[in-house]
């Protein structure tokens, strides 16, 4: 197998990460990669926002938020554990990225063609990151859908829409997944 094959094939989404540090020298790496994406027109509709202590922290009230709205009619201390949980999630990870994909109201075609070129480019990132050894998750959660997290973060509604957050880091644990077979994938026609 290539080594290209081997880093698509072997790629995994990873949830659990050792505490360590990436350096910005892995992650300009995968952003070179991020930026080679496929797009149509040229239009380079992804952007990348790398997220310092600062960023992470300005969500917080929203989070809270949006844990408590999830744990509705369950106990304060339920309630108290799943805030925890959702805050850890933003505040834990080595690396955490927003990532957008801009924004053609009058042109719905141009903005899903985009939309597709943004994930192209996510998944280059990804793969890149994994090639170095360090994995990653895209997610979207609530938080990617709300107005006060565009507000916190500087980005412009109008412009750029959130399509994901991406954490990485080293993994601790690389989950093993089925995938479907390619006779399910695929199919020859005449
Ligand atoms: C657009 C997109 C959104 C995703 N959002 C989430 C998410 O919100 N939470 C989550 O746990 N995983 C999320 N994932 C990761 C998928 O669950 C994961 O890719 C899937 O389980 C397949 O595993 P693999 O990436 O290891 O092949 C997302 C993946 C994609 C492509």
């Amino acid at each position: 197998m290539s080594r290209v094959q081997d880093t698509i094939v072997s790629r995994r989404s990873i949830y659990r990460f050792e505490e360590g540090p990436v350096d910005i020298a892995s992650l300009e790496t995968a952003f070179e990669a991020a930026r080679h994406a496929p797009c149509h027109k040229q239009t380079h509709p992804w952007k990348f926002y790398v997220l310092g202590k600062e960023a992470r922290s300005s969500m917080i009230p929203e989070i809270e938020r949006l844990a408590r709205e999830k744990a509705a009619g369950r106990g304060e201390d339920e309630i108290q554990e799943g805030i925890q949980k959702a805050i850890s999630k933003i505040l834990s990870p080595p690396v955490l990225l927003v990532v957008t994909s801009a924004l053609t109201p009058e042109d719905d075609f141009r903005e899903m063609e985009d939309y597709a070129a943004t994930a192209c480019s996510v998944q280059n990132l990804a793969l890149s990151l994994w090639d170095q050894g360090i994995g990653s998750q895209w997610s979207t959660g609530g938080i990617t859908r709300s107005d006060f997290v565009y507000e916190a973060l500087g980005i412009s509604p109008m412009k750029e829409k959130i399509v994901g957050f991406v954490k990485a880091g080293y993994p601790a644990a690389i989950p093993e997944i089925e995938k479907k077979s390619i006779a399910e994938i695929r199919e020859y026609l005449p």
